[in-house]
């Protein structure tokens, strides 16, 4: 099946299975109006972050990566009224668009957004001892995903999810002579995974109206009670 066929089958599930949803879709409107590329997470994949939040039942996200605020907005709209998600973004401008998004969602009170590299706010949240948090959104600058995990195992407890977006890049995640800086981070993402025993997790491939790509899914382990 071709490109437009996974988006076909994205159609079909977004119009049975998503209820209509004026926040959400202004926010993609919005955001291409103000020339943010077009990368969000599919309105399926959206829902699934949504419903992962509620099984797990967390309080407290942290989204490394926030666009125009569409997938932020999927997951605090997960979360209970005493939830807070934090999100952080390197573009001001990004961050604006996102901000406005967010405050139209009625989520301005459980939203907060960081602006600048996330390595940096990142360092700083440790600093500050600003975990645990209950869910981790990793979807930023590709190659630093590695980076990223590190310091969310640093921000996270025993019973955290970890998600990372965007892992199998076409393929690339198992060409070796894929070369490019996404992929090897990647690669390096999958190594630290295959020897961290602080975590279980797992990969999934995915196809659809953002080509081919995937997810992994990762489990802080450990006793949550302690
Ligand atoms: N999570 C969004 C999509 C994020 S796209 C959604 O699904 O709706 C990736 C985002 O990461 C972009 O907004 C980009 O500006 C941001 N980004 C890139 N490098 C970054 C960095 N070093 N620190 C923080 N954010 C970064
Ligand atoms: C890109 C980033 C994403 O988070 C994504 O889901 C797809 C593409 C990108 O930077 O090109
Ligand atoms: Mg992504």
């Amino acid at each position: 099946m071709s490109r437009e066929g996974w988006e076909a089958v994205d159609r079909y599930v977004g119009e049975r299975l998503l209820a209509p949803d004026p926040a959400l879709e202004q926010a993609l409107r919005d955001s291409a109006a103000a020339g943010l590329p077009p990368i969000a997470v599919s309105p399926p994949q959206g829902k699934l972050l949504h419903l992962l939040v509620r099984i797990h039942g967390g309080r407290r996200i942290l989204e490394l990566g926030t666009l125009g605020g569409y997938s932020t907005i999927w997951l605090a709209r997960a979360l209970p009224p005493d939830g807070q998600l934090l999100s952080l973004e390197l573009d001001p401008d990004y961050a604006r668009v996102a901000a406005a998004n967010i405050e139209r969602a009625g989520l301005s009170e459980r939203v907060s957004l960081r602006v600048g590299p996330a390595l940096e706010t990142l360092r700083e949240l440790v600093r500050e001892g600003a975990g645990p948090f209950d869910l981790v959104f990793i979807d930023a600058d590709k190659q630093s995903t590695p980076d990223y995990f590190e310091l969310a195992l640093e921000l996270t407890r025993a019973g955290s999810v970890i998600v990372t977006d965007n892992v199998v890049l076409g393929g690339a995640l198992a060409d070796p002579a894929a070369e490019d800086p996404r992929a090897l981070g990647m690669r390096r993402f999958h190594e630290l995974l295959a020897v961290e025993p602080r975590v279980s997790a797992t990969t999934i491939q995915t196809v659809g109206s953002k080509g081919y790509d995937g997810f992994t899914l990762a489990l802080v382990e450990g006793d949550p009670g302690s």
